[in-house]
């Protein structure tokens, strides 16, 4: 089924042409006085000068070819040469209709499917998951869900820093600890232990432990950095280890990311990509694109239009150890070879910007993807306390995404006892659900790049702009429903009917803007456009339930289009949640 908008544009090009005016300035938006009209078109405006008339005139004449319309209601032209436009309520009707009989609710997949990675995640292995790859995650899942949803083939992969310092400083902490492992032992010939050296917990603690040394003793540092190095050249011992702790973390990393209801197609990491770097780098020396630079090896990324000066991106350090920087790019060339994604998404934190664009100019200078290859990064802003700064714990730690999770399900569970509706025992369950998504609406409803203020208070109320006022929502219709099946003659048929009034009609134009929603936030990567809309289609059906006897009406055809009707709410509530990654409850 075409868009709404796609069917009105058809029509307005069409009364431009009868008119002799090019199609192109048939343009139709969304109505920014509501009071007036639904859907508006400027296009007399432009026209006029071309054609060398006045606008007015030109809207006139326009309009007049609209009479009619079997789209419109109401067709005016007002100075200084707007189009006003009400659609007509049989259309609507129809329109609905066809998006409650249809696949994906109406909506047309794209024309043109694409492979599509997104990078989002970024745990780093052995280090405690914290409320800053809270966002990466909530935000990549959307996004790789919102992919799918329009027809696109995606692809999500978690990135795993596992292949950094920690390993070396974990390395050395447990050499201090357990000195007669062994994997210290340099004469040791046998099978290493299948048994890890440690539990989750002790690993846990290890790590901050060893970091924290790191930062007073110097010499535990250059130990540490040495033990890095000698398992990035492939010690077999530090790489059992190294086996040890990625068993071992992954399988806590996998149930934190269950919880939060995030799952990655690939767990592959940092260390994946390492094969491909030698022949990468000596590639990027046989193009003449690498240099040396005070000993490290760099390649240029300036280019003409930058408004500030980049520098060159290192590629090998002077020691001749990989970067950040080299990793990333070793992991497209490996990502060409398995997947050949037509676009890249990376979600991280915005403070990467810099890293980004240099990589994604030197996989482009490179020859390793096509000059014109779509890659973006979704640089996200930092989630911050209501003191303005990085959110922390009450003590001013790090917050672990457990605990922060544990809070917000605890004041769901507050607010639904509040209402005391539910028994102690269900209210613990649904707090889990209401919780989640109060986390993720709260996050996904900013724009990604902006910081935004965690504030369990407003997350977890039942009104306003929150993840929860959207379950409630649902929940109210799960309940009209239930009250229409077990009190109401239940009808077989529940057409949709032409709207009785404003409520009505309201609901329904935000309804049949669902296509144009899913498709247009998807190209903008933009999971905030779902919660706005989502929020808006709330506010319209709580309208229509509080203005309309739904159960007590008389006329069962009426009756039976409400119920369609709300049926149809509700399907693209809960379809667009399953998007941002989140669950309704039955009630609340
Ligand atoms: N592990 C990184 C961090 O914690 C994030 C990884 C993001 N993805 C990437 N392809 N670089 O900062």
């Amino acid at each position: 089924m075409k868009k709404i908008l796609d069917f009105i544009t058809e029509e307005m090009k069409q009364a431009f042409v009868a008119c002799g005016y090019d199609e192109s300035y048939a343009r139709v938006t969304l109505s920014n006085r509501p009071d007036l009209c639904e859907y508006q078109c400027n296009g007399a405006m432009a026209a006029a000068k071309a054609y060398k008339m006045k606008p007015i005139d030109i809207a006139n004449g326009v309009v007049e070819k609209l009479q009619g319309s079997r789209y419109f209601e109401e067709v005016n032209a007002v100075m200084p040469g707007f189009i006003n436009l009400k659609i007509s309520g049989d259309f609507l009707a129809e329109y609905m209709n066809g998006m409650a009989a249809g696949e994906k609710l109406g909506m047309d997949t794209v024309a043109e499917p694409k492979t599509v990675i997104v990078d989002y995640g970024g745990a780093n292995v052995a280090k405690p998951l914290h409320v800053g790859h809270l966002r990466a995650a909530v935000i990549g899942e959307a996004i790789k869900r919102m992919g799918r949803y329009v027809g696109h083939t995606v692809i999500g992969d978690v990135h795993l820093g596992d292949w950094g310092l920690q390993m070396g400083l974990i390395i050395e902490e447990l050499k201090d600890r357990q000195p007669d492992l062994p994997y210290f032992d340099e004469s040791f010939t046998g099978e290493y232990p299948e048994e890890a050296p440690f539990t989750i917990s002790e690993l846990e603690e290890i790590y901050p432990a060893a970091s924290g040394k790191s930062k007073v003793d110097e010499a535990f540092k250059e130990r540490a950095q040495e033990a890095t190095f000698k398992l990035q050249s492939g010690y077999a011992p530090y790489r059992a280890i190294w086996n040890h702790i990625m068993n071992v973390s992954l399988k806590d990393l996998k149930k934190n990311y269950a919880n939060l209801n995030v799952e990655f197609d690939l767990w592959k990491g940092e260390s994946d990509a390492q094969p491909y770097i030698p022949g990468m780098i000596q590639d990027f020396i046989d193009k003449g694109l690498a240099y040396e630079s005070q000993g490290a090896l760099v390649v240029d990324i300036a280019e003409e239009k930058d408004t500030k000066e980049l520098p060159p991106c290192i590629v090998r350090k002077s020691d001749g150890a990989a970067l950040y920087a080299t990793s990333d790019l070793a992991t497209i060339v490996e990502r060409e070879k398995d997947y050949k994604p037509d676009h890249y998404i990376y979600v991280v934190d915005k403070r990467q910007d810099l890293h980004f664009t240099s990589v994604f100019r030197v996989a482009k200078k490179a020859g390793i993807v096509a000059p014109d290859r779509r890659m973006d990064f979704v640089g996200f802003g930092t989630m911050n306390g209501k003191d303005g700064k990085p959110f922390k714990t009450r003590e001013g730690g790090v917050m672990r995404l457990e605990n922060l999770i544990a809070d917000i399900s605890e004041a769901a569970y507050n607010r639904i006892m509040e209402n005391r509706t539910v028994s102690e025992e269900e209210a613990k369950e649904t707090a889990k659900i209401v919780g989640l998504a109060a986390l993720k609406y709260g996050d996904l409803s900013n724009q990604a790049t902006k910081d935004y203020v965690f504030d369990i208070e407003r997350f977890t109320s039942f009104e306003g702009n929150t993840g929860p006022y959207v379950l409630y929502t649902i929940a109210r219709i799960n309940s009209i429903l239930k009250k229409y099946a077990e009190t109401c003659e239940v009808a077989e048929d529940t057409t949709i009917l032409a709207p009785g009034g404003e409520p009505e009609k309201t609901l329904m134009l935000s309804l049949s803007r669902f296509s144009e929603v899913m498709l247009g936030s998807f190209e903008e990567l933009a999971p905030h456009k779902i919660c706005a809309y989502i929020f808006e289609l709330s506010n319209a059906l709580n309208h229509f339930y509080h203005e309309t006897r739904i159960i007590a009406e008389e006329d069962k055809k009426k009756q039976a289009g409400y119920i369609g009707l709300v049926t149809l709410t509700r399907n693209v509530l809960l379809t667009c949640i399953d998007l941002l990654g989140f669950e309704a409850p039955e009630r609340m």
